[in-house]
């Protein structure tokens, strides 16, 4: 189930990274973020934590900054889970878009966030290193003509 993140998943949240990532958040990254009155990191957890999302929101703008699942919990639908939950709470705080970067050879990740309603918007060039790579710059962008 989705909960807040808190600082007892920092330690199982880098563990993930390191699994996933050439270039892992430290454990220092995670706790400097969760000090930020904009961050909204979320986490799955089950008895263990097997993914986490991370989301700042501020002046109307959204930013996705990580997404991970354990690759021994993928294809279960928690990544989707993940990103639904941070698009509702953009939702709730009447966000006007959410934005992220993707390497662009991540089938996976950019399939995910085409699925949930990202858009791809252009390319920065070089963003990654480990292996040098472009970024896809994703956006989601809310209803103007919403009520809230
Ligand atoms: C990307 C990632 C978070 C997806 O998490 P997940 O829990 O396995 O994804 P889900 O099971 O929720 O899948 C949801 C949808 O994403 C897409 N998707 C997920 N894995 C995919 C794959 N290997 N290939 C293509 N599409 C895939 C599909 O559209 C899928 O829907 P479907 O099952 O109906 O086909 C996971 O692969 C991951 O942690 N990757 C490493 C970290 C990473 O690259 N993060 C993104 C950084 S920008």
């Amino acid at each position: 189930m989705i909960k807040d993140f808190n600082a007892v998943h920092i330690s199982p949240a880098a563990e993930i990274e390191r699994l996933c990532f050439s270039d892992p958040w430290s454990e220092g990254a995670f706790a400097d973020s969760l000090k930020s009155e904009y961050a909204h990191f979320k986490v799955w957890e089950e008895d263990k934590v097997l993914g986490y999302i991370g989301f700042y929101a501020v002046a109307g703008e959204g930013s996705i900054t990580n997404v991970a699942v354990h690759p021994d919990a993928r294809g279960k639908g928690i990544g989707l889970a993940l990103v639904k939950e941070v698009i509702a709470l953009g939702e709730k705080l009447a966000l006007d878009y959410i934005t992220l970067e993707v390497r662009g050879s991540n089938t996976p990740a950019r399939t995910l966030y085409e699925k949930c309603g990202f858009r791809d918007m252009g390319t920065r060039r070089n963003f990654y290193t480990k292996p040098r790579e472009d970024a896809v710059i994703m956006n989601y962008f809310f209803d103007k003509d919403r009520e809230n």
